[in-house]
């Protein structure tokens, strides 16, 4: 036999018991997304590297550090995507899918990529659900955004999540608060680690997001945006705070929130959730006003994703029923097998899950198998059964078994919902 040709690092394999919960959450999630008004796009994996160089920024670690970027056949740069913002701004301006007078509210899900170091939560191919509401400028676009995910919050039972919201500010109050940031962490370079140091430089907001415990420490003094927000931004962020209050959404102010894409301006907000460790952002998002700019548009949008594997992580499962296989058919003699079949499909045709065995096993083996399915209940047919067009039912719970009409059982039992 050749060597196992082995998955690469980052890149994980998802098993049937969790891609039932990432379908399941999905599916809730896209309810809850389409009673706000929200409609699902497909977009595509891969985009010219330009639209994330320019519609991210060059100066953040995704741009710099983590793209997989490749050239085409015919030398074209491309890159799978990091991220679903920029191809959905791409795409809203590309197809046309402006709304007159109103906010386009669209949302996708799949995975993303990002060479990343990967550990518990953070992974080179994740999945995310992504929200976008464009064309609306107004705070209570931002609002709605927020309180739609505090919502789903509520209804997938998350327990332990916290929102935290900031303003980054625009351009007009973002340069004197960057030049008071860069200076502050010039005079404390020496209490700083390289990364931040070297930060300085490309992208100073950055350096407020550092983990190192004593880089955190010595940023505790740091100047922090909110208290340099021109009067339209300040303005902005404080009909967001009084709407999340009036809709009793509970979040907290963090004014150290600085995201990791250059597009956002005004709300930036994350949701952290205990038991993630290290990586405990479920989801993020904000403001994105000057994105469409960079790609050749002018339209303002707002938006936040959820890291599926870290949602389904913090979900509590024991309260939901994984599908199990409604009922094994096992087949007593060989002439039984094919009527076996038949009663399957006949049955599957209702909408119940069965299953059969496939593989000439004996009755004791069938059996077993059927109890590792975790039905409940197992369909048997003999010679016996087939001469007087019956079945035996066998519940394995209780032990019992009784011998029924097969017309009669069929007729009875009622169409389960596919
Ligand atoms: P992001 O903060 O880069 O934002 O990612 C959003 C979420 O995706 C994170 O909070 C996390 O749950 C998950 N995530 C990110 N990277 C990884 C990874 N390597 N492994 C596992 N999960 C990960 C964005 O992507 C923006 N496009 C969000 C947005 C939409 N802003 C506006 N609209």
């Amino acid at each position: 036999m050749s060597k196992l040709i082995r998955g690469i690092r980052g890149f994980r394999d998802i098993s049937p018991d969790e891609t039932f919960r990432h379908s399941y959450a999905e599916d809730r999630t896209r309810k809850h997304f389409g009673r706000f008004g929200y409609r699902e796009v497909r977009l595509p994996l891969v985009e010219s590297t330009e639209l994330f160089s320019r519609g991210i920024g060059e100066a953040t670690d995704i741009v710099e550090k983590e793209m997989y970027t490749f050239p085409d056949r015919n030398g074209a740069s491309l890159t799978l995507r990091p991220e679903g913002t920029a191809s959905a701004v791409r795409a809203y301006l590309e197809g046309g899918w402006k709304i007159q007078g109103g906010v386009t509210k669209i949302f996708y899900t799949g995975p993303m990529f990002r060479y990343e170091r990967p550990q518990k939560g953070r992974y080179r191919q994740f999945y995310q659900i992504g929200l976008e509401a464009i064309g609306g400028s107004g705070p209570m676009v931002d609002v709605e955004v927020i309180d739609l995910l505090h919502l789903l919050f509520v209804e997938l039972g998350l327990q332990d999540v916290k929102i935290l919201v900031n303003s980054l500010g625009c351009q007009v109050c973002r340069p004197p608060f960057r030049e008071d940031l860069v200076n502050f962490i010039k005079n404390s370079a020496g209490d700083l680690c390289s990364n931040c140091v070297r930060r300085t430089e490309t992208n100073p907001m950055r350096v407020l997001d550092c983990k190192v415990p004593s880089c955190k420490e010595v940023l505790e003094a740091s100047p922090v945006i909110l208290e340099y927000l021109c009067p339209e931004c300040e303005d902005h962020f404080s009909r967001v705070n009084s709407g999340l209050t009036g809709l009793n959404v509970p979040y907290e102010v963090d004014p150290r929130i600085v995201r990791g894409l250059d597009y956002y301006n005004r709300t930036a907000f994350e949701a952290v959730c205990g038991g993630l460790g290290a990586q405990n952002a479920v989801a993020a998002g904000g403001r994105y006003d000057g994105l469409a700019r960079e790609i050749g548009g002018d339209v303002p949008g707002i938006g936040f994703a959820i890291g599926l594997e870290r949602l389904t992580h913090v979900m509590d499962w024991d309260s939901i029923a994984s599908p199990v296989v409604d009922y094994y058919i096992a087949a007593a003699t060989d002439t039984a097998r094919i009527h076996v079949m038949i009663l399957a499909d006949a049955l599957r045709g209702k909408g119940y899950s069965v299953e059969t065995d496939l593989e000439d096993r004996s009755l004791k083996a069938q059996l077993r198998i059927a109890n590792r399915t975790g039905t409940s209940q197992v369909l048997l047919i003999g010679d016996d059964e087939l001469k007087a067009g019956t079945l035996q039912v066998k519940d394995f719970s209780t032990g019992d078994q009784e011998t029924v009409d097969r017309e009669s059982f069929l007729k009875k039992l009622k169409g389960k919902e596919k």
